[in-house]
Formats: C-alpha cells, sequence, structure tokens
C-alpha cells in the first residue's frame, strides 16, 4: 500500500510539474518548444481525486479495501493522462482565440501518442469504473460518505474525460498540424 502511496503522490507531483505557469521546457538545446501546461481547473481536480482516495485507502474493512484496489488501476492511467492527454488542453484558449504560435507544436507528439492510446485508456475507463462501482458499493454499505461521494465524483470524471478532454486534446493535435 505505501508504494501504492507513495506512486499516486509521484503522480501528484508530476501534474503539479506539469502546470507550472509558463509551461515546463521540453529541455533540449535551442529554441526547442515549450510543452503547454495542464489548466489549473483540470489539475485541481486530479489532485483533489489523489488526496480523496488515499484517505479512503486508509479507511477500514471493505471500503478501504476497494479504494487500494481502485488505486491500483487509477494509478498507472492518471499517470499516462497528466503525460499525453491533458497537457495539450493548455493551448485550448489561445486556439480558440485564432492564436497560434510555433511552440504549440511540441503538442503533437502528445497528441499522436494519446490518438494511439485512446482505446486502451478508454479500455482502462471500463476497469476503473468496475473498481469505483466496488468502491461506492462498499462505502453505502459501509456508511462511508466520503468514500461513496468520491466514487460518484470519480466516474463523473472518467465520463467528462471520454465526452470533452481526450476528443478536445485530439482535436487540438488536428488543429495545430493543419496550421500553415
Ligand atoms: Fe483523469
Ligand atoms: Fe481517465
Amino acid at each position: 500500500m505505501t508504494t501504492t502511496i507513495t506512486a499516486l503522490r509521484g503522480t501528484a507531483i508530476l501534474a503539479t510539474a506539469l502546470a507550472l505557469p509558463g509551461c515546463v521546457a521540453a529541455q533540449h538545446a535551442g529554441h526547442t518548444p515549450t510543452l503547454p501546461g495542464i489548466p489549473a481547473s483540470i489539475r485541481a481536480e486530479h489532485q483533489e481525486i489523489h488526496a480523496r482516495l488515499e484517505a479512503a485507502m486508509k479507511t477500514p474493512g471493505a471500503t478501504g479495501r476497494a479504494a487500494r484496489e481502485l488505486a491500483a488501476v487509477l494509478h498507472p492511467h492518471f499517470q499516462r493522462e497528466e503525460q499525453i492527454a491533458l497537457p495539450p488542453l493548455g493551448v485550448l484558449g489561445p486556439l480558440a482565440r485564432g492564436e497560434f504560435s510555433a511552440g504549440m507544436r511540441a503538442v503533437l507528439p502528445l497528441t499522436d501518442s494519446l490518438r494511439a492510446e485512446l482505446p486502451r485508456m478508454l479500455e482502462e475507463h471500463v476497469a476503473i469504473r468496475a473498481a469505483t462501482a466496488r468502491l461506492g458499493e462498499a462505502a453505502r454499505k459501509e456508511n462511508q460518505a466520503d468514500a461513496a461521494e468520491l466514487a460518484e465524483a470519480l466516474a463523473l470524471h472518467a465520463q467528462g474525460e471520454e465526452d470533452v478532454f481526450y476528443p478536445a486534446a485530439v482535436l487540438v493535435g488536428d488543429l495545430i498540424r493543419a496550421h500553415p
């Protein structure tokens, strides 16, 4: 369990690092474009889920067990999401305002990876949904209101990603690539 918690913390740190104002540079020599940061609102949502899940993992009984099982499937998924799916959303605002800079092309390797990995990420959502449902069931049975609410919030989070975040990130890549 300690490993999982540590790993979750690592993911939160990664999320924070990717969201530093002014973007995190893809560190190569010369005028290498910088990667956009994860939008602060999305970063905050991920961090809140991490924090609430960590708390749920410490709950005794079936709720804690279900939370730890959920963390095992959620952690690698969140980590990959924070690497390739969420940073491209950092350029949505400028793109929507018609602003373009050559530096935005730095997201193309990310959006290409997202497009390629999307089927797997959606499969992971199926596993995450199942583990989330088990957490919700256990939490309701054991009157663990916080964990039950977390399960609802996480199910909604995954749905929001499928409906909006993932498609938007893929479209960011298409828009940038199509730019002359
Ligand atoms: Fe997520
Ligand atoms: Fe996700």
